[in-house]
């Protein structure tokens, strides 16, 4: 495996703290060095690092890869792409495929896959059988295969007896349950957040209080088992009060913000020119308000949310064409997020880079257990998973950018700043460009 070393860089590593002008060498799979001036002689490729940020790679604890059942949308081998170009160097699959994660022998083969892939690949198994909610799925021998988490992603653990069956079976892996929080009759019909655009345009609402009943009543359940809790892709800004509550408690929760709720508001539903719809823009939960979005940032600042997840979630355009209503719900992220998140938070002053690496490193390699593989902190010996960041770079998304197999993202034609210029996967270059 050839020598790496990424020189002349700022390196961020949020897990030891060190914020310090250094170079990385990165050997037969592994960090090899930290260090200022390392030696270059035998290296066989080195990266210009003058300008950036080196980071741990990147985790993103919330993809959906399409595979097995929609690959014409994406697969383990396209979302992975679509992850190194975007900076990330692991991503957590949700079991929303078909058929559903829900058996040791899925969870193995996305494993597998995602082994012949550019990034490390890992599946979050499904709570239910199908992901139908009715019967928990066979939780411990998922996780002995290698499951990273447990979600019915998609779709709420409606059913609060088998919320509470599944808490308990998840204590004992150690991992944490991931709660996509709706409950089901509050949202029959909706497809946008329930407010003025909705009534505007005609659209059935999807009210906050969906969310936050669910997350309520999830805290409740578990406050006598204490299984680790988060809540998936948080919409609302009173569910962020209400994680800060129940972490004030000293309870193991935990949630995740997106870049389209940092970013958007019920508004983006609304076509351009003002006229008709933008299905780009339809995704579940739905993007809301100022007020929202601005609570989901002060929940950023203040570390209720410490985890950044892109739920990228690929369709195609055909599908995408579709009258709002039946259009489906998500928008691919991969690509675009970490710019995203450059605008939303450090740009904006909400944090500094230091809090955007942790967010997206150690806060997900925690949430999924990978911390214990060594990932999401830079450390001699270490595995050899590196980020380079240009945080000057600007440049206008396009559909050239989208290096994944779907097309469908409201942020097409958006003025960014910041790209990842390079992306190391076990030693190995798996990106370069961007600049
Ligand atoms: O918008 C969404 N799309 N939200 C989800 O929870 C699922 C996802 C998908 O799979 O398309």
């Amino acid at each position: 495996m050839a020598s790496v070393l990424i020189a002349g860089g700022r390196v961020l590593d949020p897990a030891s703290g060190l914020d310090r002008a250094a170079d990385v060498a990165v050997k037969d799979g592994k960090i090899a060095a930290i260090g200022p001036g390392l030696a270059r002689p035998g290296v066989d490729r080195v990266i210009n690092a003058e300008g950036c940020l080196v980071t741990p790679g990147l985790i993103d604890p919330h993809v959906h890869l399409r595979e097995p059942g929609q690959e014409h949308k994406e697969t383990i081998a396209s979302g992975a792409r679509a992850a190194v170009a975007g900076g990330f160097t692991t991503v957590c699959c949700m079991p929303n495929t078909s058929p559903a994660l829900d058996t040791p022998e899925l969870v193995r083969f996305v494993l597998g896959r995602g082994e012949q892939s550019a990034a490390r690949v890992f599946p979050v198994a499904a709570i239910s059988k199908q992901r139908r909610g009715n019967e928990l799925a066979e939780i411990s021998l998922m996780a002995r295969a290698g499951a990273v988490g447990f979600s019915d992603d998609g779709d709420c653990v409606a059913s609060a007896g088998l919320m509470a069956r599944a808490l308990a079976v998840v204590k004992p892996t150690g991992l944490a349950i991931m709660q996509h929080a709706q409950d089901p009759t509050l949202t029959k019909g909706a497809s946008m957040h329930a407010g003025e655009i909705a009534l505007k345009l005609g659209l059935g609402g999807w009210p906050r209080v969906a969310e936050e009943v669910i997350v309520e009543r999830d805290i409740r359940l578990n406050r006598g088992i204490g299984c680790r809790y988060h809540v998936q892709h948080i919409s609302s800004g009173e569910t962020v009060a209400i994680l800060r509550r129940a972490r004030a408690e000293g309870q193991p929760v935990s949630g995740e913000a997106s870049p389209h709720h940092l970013l958007l508001t019920h508004e983006a539903c609304i076509g351009a020119d003002g006229l008709g719809y933008n299905t780009m823009a339809k995704v579940n939960p739905p993007v809301r308000e100022t007020s929202d979005m601005k609570a989901l940032r002060e929940g950023i600042a203040d570390g209720t949310i410490t985890v950044l997840a892109t739920d990228h979630a690929p369709h195609t355009d055909s599908e995408k064409a579709l009258p709002f209503e039946e259009a489906p719900f998500g928008l691919v992220g991969l690509e675009t997020a970490l710019a995203l998140y450059i605008e939303a938070l450090v740009s904006s002053g909400v944090i500094g880079w230091m809090k955007l690496v942790q967010l997206m490193t150690v806060g997900p390699a925690k949430l999924c257990g990978l911390d214990r593989m060594g990932l999401g902190r830079l450390e001699v010996g270490g595995p050899g998973d590196v980020t380079v960041i240009d945080p000057e770079v600007k440049w206008t998304i396009g559909q050239k950018d989208l290096v994944g197999a779907s097309n469908n993202t409201p942020f097409l034609g958006r003025k960014v700043k910041g790209r990842a210029i390079a992306t190391v996967v076990g030693g190995e270059v798996k990106w370069e460009g961007g600049r």
